[in-house]
C-alpha cells in the first residue's frame, strides 16, 4: 500500500481556505469543510475530486483552494442548479430559483474558477459516460434514498484503491445519505477505515484488505443502522420520535479528525478496533 503523506503546512492551507468559505451560505460546517480539505489533500493516488451537489459552492470553494494549492486537477461539481430536492424544500428554499449564477459568481470572487470543472447536470447524467478514476468522491446531492444510492452506485466504482467517499447528512434527518453508507458502504469488506465528522459519514476505499477493517465498520454500522427506519419516511420529525432518533445518533462516535492523526487512521489495521476514538 502507498504511503498517505500529510502535507507538513496542511493545517495552515486549512485555516485559510475555511477563512475564503465561511461567509459563502449553504450547509457546512467548519469540521466538515476542514475534513474534506483534508481528505482531498491527502488521498494517496491520482484521480478527480468529484463533488455531486453544490448549491452555492461552499463546499466546492473549500475543496478547489485545497487543489489549487497542492497542484491537483480541478476538481468537478455536478449539480442541475434547479433546487428540485426534497433537502433544498426543507430549507424553504423558493422553489423557482437557481444557484448556478451565485455558485459561479463565488467560484470568481474565491478566485477559483479556474479549479472547478463546472457539470449543469444532474448526477445520473455525468455517471453514465463517467470514465475517469476518483481519488475523493463527495456526495451532498440529492439525499432521498433513490438519489443517494444512484448517486453511490453511479460512481463508487471509480473510486481509486485507497480513495476515500464521504456522504454529506448521513447524521442528519434524511433517508439517503444513512442507509447507502451504513448498506453499501460500512457493510462492505471493499472499504477500510470508516467513521463519522459531524454529520458526514466517510470511508476509505480497500479493495485488498478491507475485510480486516470488519470489527470497526461492523460496530458502526450496528450503532448507525438505528437511524435508518427512524428517517426512512423524509418528514421533519417532532416529539418522541425526534428524542428517540437523536438518543440513537448520541450513541454513534463521531469527532474532528486532525490531519496529524490522518495518516495512522488510514493505514492502520489497528483502526479495527472499536475502541479507537475517532
Ligand atoms: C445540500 S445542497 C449542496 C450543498 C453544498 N455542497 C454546499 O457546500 O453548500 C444539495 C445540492 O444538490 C443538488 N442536487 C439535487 N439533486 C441532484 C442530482 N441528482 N445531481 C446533482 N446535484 C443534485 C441541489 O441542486 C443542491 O444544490
Amino acid at each position: 500500500m502507498a504511503m498517505i503523506e500529510v502535507p507538513p503546512d496542511l493545517n495552515s492551507v486549512l485555516d485559510a481556505a475555511w477563512e475564503a468559505v465561511r461567509e459563502i451560505p449553504g450547509f457546512l460546517l467548519e469540521q466538515e469543510a476542514r475534513f474534506l480539505g483534508m481528505a482531498a489533500a491527502c488521498a494517496p493516488r491520482a484521480g478527480s475530486i468529484v463533488e455531486i451537489g453544490s448549491f452555492k459552492g461552499k463546499s466546492a470553494v473549500m475543496l478547489a483552494k485545497v487543489a489549487a494549492h497542492y497542484g491537483l486537477d480541478p476538481i468537478v461539481a455536478i449539480d442541475p442548479h434547479n433546487f428540485n430536492s426534497s433537502e433544498l424544500k426543507a430549507h424553504r428554499v423558493a422553489p423557482d430559483a437557481s444557484s448556478y449564477e451565485e455558485f459561479l459568481n463565488t467560484l470568481r470572487v474565491a478566485g477559483v474558477s479556474d479549479m472547478v470543472e463546472v457539470h449543469r447536470a444532474y448526477s445520473n447524467d455525468i455517471a453514465s459516460d463517467w470514465s475517469r478514476p476518483i481519488r475523493f468522491l463527495w456526495i451532498d446531492g440529492d439525499h432521498s434514498y433513490q438519489g443517494a444510492k444512484a448517486d453511490f452506485d453511479g460512481f463508487s466504482h471509480h473510486i481509486v484503491p485507497e480513495g476515500i467517499v464521504a456522504f454529506h447528512d448521513a447524521l442528519h434527518e434524511f433517508p439517503g445519505p444513512i442507509r447507502v453508507f451504513v448498506e453499501d458502504v460500512l457493510r462492505s469488506d471493499a472499504f477500510g477505515a470508516a467513521g463519522f465528522v459531524h454529520s458526514i459519514g466517510w470511508a476509505q476505499f480497500r479493495p485488498r484488505d478491507g475485510a480486516s477493517f470488519h470489527e470497526r465498520r461492523a460496530f458502526l454500522a450496528r450503532v448507525a443502522k438505528r437511524l435508518i427506519p427512524l428517517v426512512e419516511e423524509d418528514r421533519p420529525l417532532h416529539g418522541l420520535k425526534k428524542a428517540h432518533y437523536k438518543l440513537n445518533r448520541a450513541r454513534i462516535p463521531r469527532s474532528q479528525i486532525e490531519p496529524r492523526e490522518w495518516a495512522a487512521i488510514l493505514k492502520s489495521v489497528q483502526a479495527a478496533s472499536p475502541g479507537i476514538r475517532f
